[in-house]
């Protein structure tokens, strides 16, 4: 695949992604220098990415430079890929999103501004008060009419109708229990009508001992799983971040689970 992502997503899109970037990076590099924010790339990184210890993911976001990297550099690069996999999965348009474990709300605004009904809600779940805030103001900027709660994403309500449900890096943060109770509400949603996406990391290191199940699970229910490895330029403000950091972002790359909601409707582009 040589399609480079969000450049191929049309003019509009691409100055939205611009314009949100030029804001998020204003905003969180007010009171921090670049190489605080780089700092925070960097532990952000080695905490999700490297050491791959979910129980250090609580702390991941304790400090001014890793929430802004997370802001900045993260949430957007989650925007990215999971709204090139919404163009690659063409969904049935949604209502309303349902972003599980939402953080700043990338993923669940990927699939709004992916979506073909103009006015798709986007509601968001997580255990972060400080993600929740900054949720809410990629909401606003967004203009997508929706909320973003504090809540535990494995007891929120089965989701039913036009909805789509994305979980996006967040099930692998779960404990078993808490995990499989998830799994079970996701099912649920999908007999109920939703489409669902679950997104992780393509290393196998966070996901080994539950993923098998979870495919198994989701092949069972009419869905389908990827691996995905999508080339992509960086728009500058993260290929500086990507580069400064050490970091080497040239293509997304996912594992996902998927299942279609049984509609007519027009797909998304
Ligand atoms: C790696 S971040 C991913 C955030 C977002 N989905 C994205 O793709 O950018 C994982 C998120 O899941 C949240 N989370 C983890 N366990 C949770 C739980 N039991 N209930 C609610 N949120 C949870 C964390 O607070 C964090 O914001």
């Amino acid at each position: 695949m040589t399609a480079v992502l969000w450049q191929g997503w049309g003019v509009e899109t691409a100055e939205i992604v611009d314009g949100w970037l030029a804001a998020l990076f204003e905003r969180h590099r007010a009171s921090l220098t670049f190489q605080e924010v780089r700092r925070g790339v960097q532990a952000l990184s080695r905490s999700y990415v490297e050491l791959r210890d979910r129980r250090r993911a609580p702390k991941a976001l304790d400090g001014a430079g890793k929430r802004a990297a997370f802001a900045c550099f993260f949430t957007p690069l989650h925007f990215l890929l999971v709204r090139e996999l919404l163009v690659q999965l063409a969904p049935a348009a949604v209502e309303r999103v349902v972003d599980l474990g939402c953080g700043c709300m990338g993923a669940g605004l990927a699939w709004a501004t992916a979506s073909t009904t103009a006015q798709t809600e986007v509601h968001g779940v997580d255990r972060n008060r400080w993600a929740l805030d900054e949720a809410a103001r990629n909401l606003s900027w967004f203009g997508r009419r929706g909320r973003a709660v504090l809540g535990d994403l494995c007891s929120f309500p089965s989701p039913a109708g036009a909805t789509g449900v994305v979980v996006a890096f967040a099930a692998n943060e779960l404990d078993d229990d808490g995990r499989q109770r998830l799994l079970q509400r996701l099912l649920s949603g999908v007999a109920a009508g939703a489409s669902v996406l679950v997104v992780e990391p393509i290393a196998r290191s966070l996901t080994a001992r539950w993923w098998p199940g979870w495919e198994a699970a989701f092949v069972g229910a009419g869905g389908r799983t990827d691996l995905w490895r999508l080339p992509v330029e960086l728009p500058p403000r993260l290929r500086e971040l990507d580069r400064a950091a050490g970091l080497d972002h040239r293509e997304l790359t996912a594992r996902t689970l998927y299942v279609a909601r049984r509609s007519a409707d027009a797909a998304v582009r």
